[in-house]
């Protein structure tokens, strides 16, 4: 999505190119009510939310995500723990939302995640590490079209971020 900061006149003053990436928090983030303060990191941020949804992870769905580890040890282990309660799937967008969501996220590792990111803040092993955001923009594609229609991605803007934010 682009984004037209303001105009004066007839005349475009700025214009910010955004993208999107897909975000999900894991069974232990909803079973520890911690929904909110996640979800609120990336608000504060300024990212904007354009879908999201509480779900029940299919064995299906989280093979089909997790396609790329599929030859890992820890892959059985994965499938199970994200399949085991329900999971609060998410789409983000913004100028650089991919880097931005990971470097909010930290490290993959909770035991090394810096503090002040969501795994340093609230996690503590690799398997439930919290929360999970894409690594790429076309991983970001391929993994939220597991989770969302095209119909269900909402496009609207916030007046203020655009005049304060997006710059
Ligand atoms: P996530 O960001 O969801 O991407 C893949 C997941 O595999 C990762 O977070 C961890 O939860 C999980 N995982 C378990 N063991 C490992 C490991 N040794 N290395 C990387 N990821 C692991």
């Amino acid at each position: 999505m682009d984004i037209v900061l303001w105009k004066e006149g007839t005349r475009q003053v700025s214009l910010v190119k955004t993208e999107q990436t897909f975000v999900f928090l894991k069974p232990e983030s909803i079973m520890r009510g911690l929904i909110g303060e996640i979800v609120s990191r990336f608000e504060q941020k300024g990212l904007l939310l354009v879908a999201a949804k509480l779900l029940q992870m299919s064995d299906k769905q989280a093979r089909e995500l997790y396609a790329m580890h599929s030859s890992k040890p820890f892959f059985q282990e994965l499938v199970s723990h994200v399949t085991s309660a329900p999971v609060f799937v998410m789409v983000w967008d913004g100028p650089n939302a991919v880097s931005v969501a990971r470097n909010l996220v930290g490290a993959t590792n909770p035991a090394v995640a810096a503090p002040g990111t969501i795994r340093g803040d609230f996690a503590l092993n690799i398997t439930p590490n919290a929360i999970h955001a894409s690594d790429s923009i076309e991983n970001a594609k391929r993994e939220l079209s597991i989770f969302f229609s095209e119909a269900e991605k909402t496009s609207y803007s916030k007046p203020t971020e655009q005049r304060y934010l997006l710059k």
